[in-house]
């Protein structure tokens, strides 16, 4: 069934009372609560696992929102600058925090990231709330991140979370996080949209990283890019092409999901333990599939997962091989 008034509506008074409303948005599902109750982002934390220094996304309409968020005159014209060409769209924008908003959300930092997403069912759910919702990734910590309604219903109880349904997402990985705190722009996570991108929008040098001075005195690093991020339960490996073909002709007994860019071919000794799930070759396309592809590894009961490795030609392809490389470090 479509989301309408009503189960917009239903959402508002869930989130009104301090629930937890799961809702859909251009990159993946979010699990929102109202930015300044304090108990129900604390519920959002303790639903996901989630360790209390990784701050989490304040989603928004628009400029206007952001600014009760970010400290007086914070949202600069940088800021305006990058709102006003990406948004709605996959940006957060990291900003020094107002005052009233909890430490809770910020991880306990000075900063607070915003964006404004680009669905028509979140961005109603706002408009009708009057305010912001923050919204981590609806999964699970470090479990690999939602793209339908339905991943979402997996992971947690009705009773603890309403989900909006909001078909699937398009984007498939998460919001490039940009912090514009001090001097500097730099992406923190990269995402949908290029550091080049944001670069030529603001008409200056955009850093690349999650690290900032030597010395520790740049801007908070985004904490969840630190550790094993967007995994299967099953053990994952990134190979090149030719090595990933070596394993298999080497041990082809072994039951294995491939994800592939390209057929393999008869010389890999593809036997019947091995399940080829083939990936697009386009960035784009291969962005928007990528987590339900490793769900879909993941559900097969396989004992181990193969990625074959894109070259990073290009910046969304880097963001893409971000998240393969967390999902398949080690514990
Ligand atoms: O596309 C997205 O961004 C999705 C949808 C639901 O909007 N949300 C999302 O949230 O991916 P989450 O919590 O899974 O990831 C948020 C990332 C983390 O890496 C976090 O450390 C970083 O953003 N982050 C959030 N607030 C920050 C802050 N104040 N300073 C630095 N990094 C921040
Ligand atoms: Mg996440």
């Amino acid at each position: 069934m479509p989301t309408g008034t009503d189960d917009i509506l239903r959402a508002v008074e869930r989130l009104r009372g301090g629930g937890v409303v799961a809702f859909p948005t251009e990159t993946v599902y979010g699990l929102g609560a109202d930015a300044f109750n304090e108990r129900a982002v604390a519920r959002v934390f303790a639903l996901k696992g989630r360790p209390g220094n990784n701050p989490l996304i304040v989603h928004v309409t628009g400029p206007e929102m952001a600014s009760r968020v970010v400290a007086p005159g914070a949202f600069n014209e940088d800021a305006m600058r990058l709102s006003r060409a990406l948004w709605p769209g996959p940006l957060s924008i990291v900003l020094p925090k107002a005052a009233g908003v909890s430490d809770i959300v910020t991880g306990g930092g000075p900063n607070v990231a915003v964006r404004c997403p680009d669905h028509p069912v979140t961005l109603a759910l706002l408009l009708a709330l009057g305010g912001p919702l923050v919204g981590p990734s609806a999964n699970v910590s470090g479990h690999i991140s939602p793209t339908t309604a339905e991943h979402v219903r997996e992971a947690f109880d009705e009773g603890d979370v309403l989900v909006l349904e909001g078909g699937a997402c398009r984007g498939g990985i998460e919001s490039t996080v940009v912090s514009l705190v001090g001097s500097e722009a730099r992406v923190l996570r990269p995402g949908l949209i290029g550091a080049a991108e944001i670069g030529s929008i603001l008409g200056r040098r955009v850093e690349v990283g999650p690290v900032g001075a030597a010395d520790g005195s740049g801007p908070l690093a985004s904490p969840g890019l630190l550790a094993r991020h967007y995994a299967p339960r099953t053990r994952t490996r990134l190979l090149g092409r030719a090595e990933l073909e070596r394993e298999l002709r080497e041990e082809p007994w072994r039951s294995s999901a491939v994800l592939t860019l390209s057929a393999l071919d008869a010389g890999a000794a593809v036997g019947p333990a091995v399940h080829a799930l083939m990936m697009p070759v386009e960035d784009v396309e291969y962005a928007g599939v990528l987590y339900a592809a490793l769900r879909q590894a993941d559900a097969l009961g396989v004992e181990r997962i193969l990625i074959e490795r894109p070259e990073r030609t290009s910046e969304l392809w880097a963001a893409v091989l971000d998240r393969l490389m967390r999902a398949s470090a080690e514990d």
